[in-house]
């Protein structure tokens, strides 16, 4: 199974992968986590993502596919991957579609996960982190157990003032993505404002068609 989950910030996507992550045991290939890493690492490529992060821009769509290239040529992806916020404009995914041709593989679809910009303020400031499980909780919408409060970490772009920037520029990218994906038959819109379990579930009902069995 090859997925892509796109929508705005805040829309669910982490959530929704870690969930398909475990039910059909896939690699998850975070664009965002994989630039937070470089970012904490302090490498080369890290030093130049941070002010694109710290403002909420994208960063440079060359330097995004190279991980993503050398992040599919390392894996085995044994029971396939879910890629959570990448492609992010036409570009990302026009090189996307080349390098699955290269590795041989084709995606089965693309979800966009629909919430409204006023939902995904009130998520943004709410958002925890649990850095040893990898698991994200929100205060109101998905406590955390009070035992872990004291080590969960909120991101540094998780403001208000960062959060419009990040909405803005997802508005100004993504149609062209969504028009490439529903041009190729594979977009699948999902509505992501009721509670995670239950968009889950209408993820499983979309997917049921292409799962072996299913
Ligand atoms: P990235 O880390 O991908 O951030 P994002 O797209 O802004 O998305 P988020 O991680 O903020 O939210 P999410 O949709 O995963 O929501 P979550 O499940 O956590 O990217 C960060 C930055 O990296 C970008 O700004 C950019 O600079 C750069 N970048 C990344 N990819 C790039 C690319 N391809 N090209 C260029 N630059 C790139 O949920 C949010 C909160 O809501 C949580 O607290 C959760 O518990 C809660 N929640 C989730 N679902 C529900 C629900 N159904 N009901 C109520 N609450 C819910």
């Amino acid at each position: 199974m090859h997925l892509v989950l796109i929508g705005a910030p805040a829309s669910g996507k982490g959530t929704q992968a870690n969930r398909l992550t475990r039910h059909f045991a896939l690699d998850h290939i975070s664009t965002g986590e994989m630039l937070r890493a470089q970012e904490a690492r302090r490498s080369e490529l890290g030093l130049v993502v941070e002010s694109y992060l710290k403002h909420g821009r994208l960063v440079p769509d060359n330097l995004v596919i190279r991980l993503v290239r050398e992040r599919l040529a390392d894996n085995a992806m044994a029971n396939g991957f879910i890629m959570d916020g990448f492609p992010r404009t036409l570009s990302q995914a026009r090189a996307f579609d080349e390098v699955l041709e290269e590795i041989d593989q084709s995606l089965d679809a693309v979800l966009l996960i629909d919430v409204p910009d006023s939902a995904v303020l009130e998520r943004i400031t709410g958002r925890r982190a649990d850095p040893e499980t990898g698991r994200i909780y929100h205060l109101k919408f998905s406590p955390p157990p009070p035992e872990i409060l004291h080590r969960l970490e909120q991101r540094d772009d998780d403001t208000e003032e960062v959060m419009r920037a990040r909405l803005a520029t997802y508005h100004e990218r993504i149609d062209p993505v969504i028009a490439h994906y529903r041009g190729q038959g594979l977009l699948f819109r999902v509505d992501g404002t009721p509670p995670p379990e239950a968009v889950f579930q209408e993820i499983l009902r979309v997917l049921a068609p292409l799962v072996p069995g299913g």
